[in-house]
């Protein structure tokens, strides 16, 4: 069976991408926070996952507000980037993993959740920033096959964040309930704290990551018992994308060992951290 070994956190803010593209990694602004990648990036790289299932939100990119699904699995042989308005980056498409993509999809709504069913669809900067701050930029071909999972946290109403936590214990079944034995990591994205519009436009709150990125790890109960409106008062209206790491987290044992973690801001307008998750009994 496939193996889940391990649980990463990023942020995905575009301009963290416009960074790399830029060379711009080591300037004043940009240091202190690539300085806190290594580490995510060396676990990935001496664990070798074979696939990652990466849960991120669409941002009006792919799903406009028209027609917005709560939750969405892709079950494509491929993801194109899709080019947000300035120009296609130079990163290859993703070659996704169909079968894992259909099996989550078959144990999802056997468990009562019933995910939009997704066989082709541009990804945007929620998986494109992930990938590339813990695989690095690759020539040719990522190095992993990857399963989207797309949650809204745009129109609402937006799931609940107990409901986010529950959607990754039903993933971590169907992960290890899948015939292979490919290693696969959860990757949940978006935050941290960041809103982007509105009267409270440029807030964050550094107190309330930091608790974040601890309680994610030890205590991960009470991020999912807040409610959504906590998640807006908390983090700012976009980052209640928070709530997406409690899929990844709902995904661990209870027990972790928090292998990495960082944290630095503002990235552009935004907390931005890095978290890696292994059980604690391997
Ligand atoms: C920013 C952050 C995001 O998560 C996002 O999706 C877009 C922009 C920002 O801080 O600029
Ligand atoms: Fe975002």
């Amino acid at each position: 069976m496939a193996k889940l070994i391990g649980g990463l956190g990023s942020s995905h803010v575009p301009s963290i991408g416009a960074a790399m593209d830029k060379g711009l990694t080591q300037t004043e602004d940009w240091k202190p926070f690539f300085d806190g990648i290594g580490p995510g990036r060396d676990w990935v790289a001496a664990n070798r996952p074979d696939v990652a299932v990466v849960v991120f939100n669409d941002h009006g990119n792919s799903f406009f507000l028209d027609k917005v699904p709560t939750f969405a699995i892709g079950c494509a042989e491929r993801y194109d980037p899709i080019d947000e308005g300035w120009g296609p980056r130079a990163i290859p498409s993703f070659e996704g993993h169909a079968e894992l993509g259909w099996h989550i999809i078959d144990r999802m709504v056997e468990n009562r959740f019933d995910p939009m069913i997704v066989q082709e669809i541009e990804v945007d900067h929620g998986i494109q920033v992930p990938m590339e701050l813990f695989f690095g930029k690759p020539d040719k071909a990522w190095p992993v096959r990857v399963v989207p999972v797309f949650v809204n946290v745009i129109q609402y109403p937006i799931p609940l964040p107990s409901r986010c936590y529950e959607l990754g214990q039903v993933l971590r079944r169907a992960i290890e309930s899948f015939p292979g034995d490919e290693r696969v990591v959860v990757i949940g994205t978006g935050g941290l704290s960041h809103q982007l519009q509105g009267a409270r436009a440029g807030f964050t709150n550094p107190e309330a990551d930091r608790e974040f990125l601890r309680d994610i790890a030890s205590n991960p109960g009470r991020l999912a018992a807040l409610s959504r409106e906590d998640y807006v008062r908390l983090f700012g209206s976009e980052g209640a994308e928070l709530m997406m790491w409690l899929v990844m987290r709902g995904a661990m044992d209870p027990d972790v060992v928090v292998k990495h973690s960082h944290y630095f801001v503002p990235a552009s307008m935004t907390g931005a951290g890095m978290l890696v998750l292994e059980n604690r009994v391997a």
